[in-house]
């Protein structure tokens, strides 16, 4: 089921499906646009950039002179919110409905383009009169409800730097996103739905931002009705300050080079990394890849990312791609199964959804649910299907295709990270023949390769390091902060080469399409998000009773990933086994509390050792090894071979 039993099986690397005739005759998408990328590719991204509305041509459309260092359209000027809001509005479509957003508890608010930008323009206003200036940065935490694309918008018409951040982060993780942007506002609300009941919001925020020097306001928006405590002089209801703006807003124009945002992601250090990205080459590849990978018709499809908008797909397939094409789009509050596991395919019955884009991890668990639920909704609307976050396991993948798919509509498993900023390897329906488990091609315009240690490229059949070798638009302009650190950390492993190595293994088939492995450093993938071992293991050192931890993902059928962390304790805690199982709950609990409930340990062992090398570096490899299962095989280089042995006997017992 897992990513491993189908390589000891071998995926069946012959098994595609060809798109009907019926889907090759309308796509927008044609075998022409690989033709004319080849050809000149630059040429190519000057076209797609053509589709957005510029005030000032670009003088160049790459300059690729200092690199890692690109600039995509430089010279040019756009103003990104107008290219997703106001152009809609002007060329006759504010009546269209931009989202179809859906409550978890069932409250429902239909928005229409026009509608949309009123909404930006006041909170534009509301923004620009606490005297924040092109550049500014503004963290925003909040659910997923129609102010959070609002926000991001308005942020984006001033020329502000947004930093999102998801709302099940700790308070610790908020203010250091906080402090390292030195935002000067923050955006929240009172609170947010989980799984059916109002949990505080504002609350963790006042917490995180006690002692925050750099945050002058906080706006706070109403969606639970939970009660807050408002602090005189900073805080304000978004209902009051912003519903009082007044909804014109002349929006001005930036560089195409203008920072738009900054998204902190997991590297393979404890601390998050804010990945920068800038304007008009950003909005140009999502809006490309959004209009030929999903194939988007704006007047008659319905389309519906299942992301989170704290996550870099919710940015660029919720807000910019999918706003620049003028898309109708459903927004969804809640979770999966609240308040029963059909809630995802009443969505889409009720609002006639065409496309759908979710991560593996969800389709695993629909699975599991039982395909009888689908079954009981009408989803014959759905004519596209997406994939994203994490490699998706031939299994899911046909069972996507058969009870969401009806067996005929195409899936594009897109590959690609917050660092690229848009899609890069996918299949593009209407010319590609989709192969179960496999993100197939890179996109027209870009350029990847599999290549060895000596940044050679591999055979068919071997494995190797997924990297990108020509720049693309919406690539990463580097770490917020830590201008010398982009190089270090994704440039300089194939430095005589010049090329971007992402962190993923992959390898090409017979017939040259391209199968991603998974990560290759020690990044773990849950569900479909990146958390680092690095970061695990520093909050659980921070807990008093830990001495010494190790972090690996294990693969899970269901999450991809699955956190397994092995601890020693100080002495004197917890060391008699009855303490065991409550000491593990602690220290679970423990990591929830410092990171957040997506980084909580599924399971925790408590250990006299952990297993190192003579030089003293943790062998994760070989935890990783008993976490799934393995036999631990050769552990010659251990400094303690007992130590495995100890930790393999006790890992059927660990909680
Ligand atoms: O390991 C790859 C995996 O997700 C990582 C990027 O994570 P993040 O920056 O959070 O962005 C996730 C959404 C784009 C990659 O390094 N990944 C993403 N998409 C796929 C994937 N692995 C395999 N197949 C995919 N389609």
């Amino acid at each position: 089921m897992s990513r491993e039993s189908s390589a000891r099986t071998g995926p069946d690397v012959t098994r595609t499906f060809a798109p009907t005739e019926h889907f090759q005759a309308q796509a927008n998408a044609d075998a022409s646009h690989y033709e004319h990328a080849d050809r000149d590719s630059e040429h190519f991204w000057a076209t797609q950039a053509e589709n957005l509305v510029w005030t000032q041509p670009w003088d160049e459309v790459l300059d690729w002179s200092n690199p890692p260092n690109a600039r995509w359209f430089h010279g040019g000027k756009l103003n990104v919110a107008y290219n997703c809001v106001d152009r809609h509005v002007e060329s006759g479509h504010g009546d269209q409905v931009a989202l179809h957003w859906v409550g978890e508890p069932g409250d429902t608010r239909d928005i229409t383009y026009a509608q949309l930008k009123d909404e930006v323009s006041r909170a534009a206003n509301a923004l620009s009169s606490l005297g924040l200036v092109a550049g500014d940065r503004v963290v925003i935490q909040l659910p997923m409800i129609p102010e959070a694309v609002v926000s991001m918008l308005a942020c984006a018409r001033l020329g502000l730097v947004h930093s999102v951040v998801f709302g099940g982060f700790s308070p610790a993780a908020l203010r250091a996103r906080v402090d390292d942007a030195e935002a000067r506002v923050v955006i929240t609300s009172d609170g947010q739905y989980r799984r059916g009941a109002g949990a505080p919001m504002k609350a963790n925020v006042d917490e995180a931002l006690e002692g925050a020097e750099t945050v002058e306001k906080v706006l706070v928006v109403r969606r639970v009705g939970e009660p807050v405590a408002m602090q005189g002089g900073r805080d304000l209801w978004w209902d009051e300050f912003v519903g009082s703006q007044s909804p014109e807003h002349e929006p001005e124009s930036f560089d195409s080079e203008h920072p738009l945002f900054i998204l902190y992601t997991s590297g393979t250090t404890g601390k998050p990394k804010g990945i920068l990205h800038t304007s008009g080459g950003y909005l140009t590849q999502v809006a490309y890849t959004h209009r030929v990978v999903f194939d988007l018709k704006p007047d008659t499809d319905v389309y519906w990312c299942g992301a989170d908008i704290g996550w870099i797909t919710g940015h660029s397939y919720i807000v910019y791609g999918p706003l620049a094409n003028r898309a109708t789009q459903v927004m969804y509050e809640g979770t999966p199964n609240t308040p029963h596991e059909g809630r995802h395919f009443e969505i889409i019955e009720k609002y006639g959804v065409t496309i759908y884009y979710i991560a593996p991890t969800l389709i695993r668990t629909f699975m599991k649910w039982g395909e009888h639920i689908p079954q009981g909704y009408n989803l014959e609307s759905v004519r596209l299907l997406g994939s994203v976050g994490e490699p998706i396991n031939p299994e899911a993948w046909m069972w996507y295709h058969t009870h969401i798919g009806r067996g005929t509509t195409p899936i594009v498993d897109t590959w690609w990270q917050t660092e690229t900023g848009a899609i890069m390897i996918t299949p593009l329906p209407g010319v590609t023949a989709t192969k179960p488990g496999s993100a197939q091609v890179a996109l027209p315009g870009i350029s990847v390769q599999i290549v060895d240690d000596h940044g050679q490229q591999v055979e068919a059949g071997e494995g190797g390091y997924l990297v990108i070798d020509k720049p693309w638009p919406a690539m990463s302009r580097g770490i917020w902060g830590e201008p010398e650190r982009a190089q270090e950390v994704y440039w300089d492993q194939f430095k005589a080469q010049g090329y971007y190595f992402a962190g993923d293994g992959a390898k090409y088939d017979e017939h040259g399409d391209i199968w991603l492995l998974g990560r290759v450093d020690d990044v773990m993938n849950i569900s479909g998000h990146r958390i680092s071992t690095v970061e695990v293991e520093s909050a659980l050192v921070s807990h008093p009773a830990v001495a010494e931890s190790a972090v690996v993902g294990a693969s899970d059928p269901t999450t991809g990933q699955a956190i397994v962390a092995f601890v020693i304790l100080r002495d004197g805690n917890g060391n008699d086994a009855r303490d065991q199982a409550g000491v593990a709950a602690v220290l679970m609990a423990h990591v929830a509390k410092e990171i957040g409930p997506i980084a909580r340990p599924k399971r925790l062992l408590i250990v006299p050792e952990l297993p190192k090398t003579r030089s003293g570096k943790i062998m994760r490899r070989l935890l990783r090894d008993v976490a799934e299962g393995r036999d631990v095989g050769d552990v010659a280089t251990l400094a303690d071979t007992s130590a495995m042995r100890t930790i393999a006997a006790s890992m059927a017992g660990a909680p």
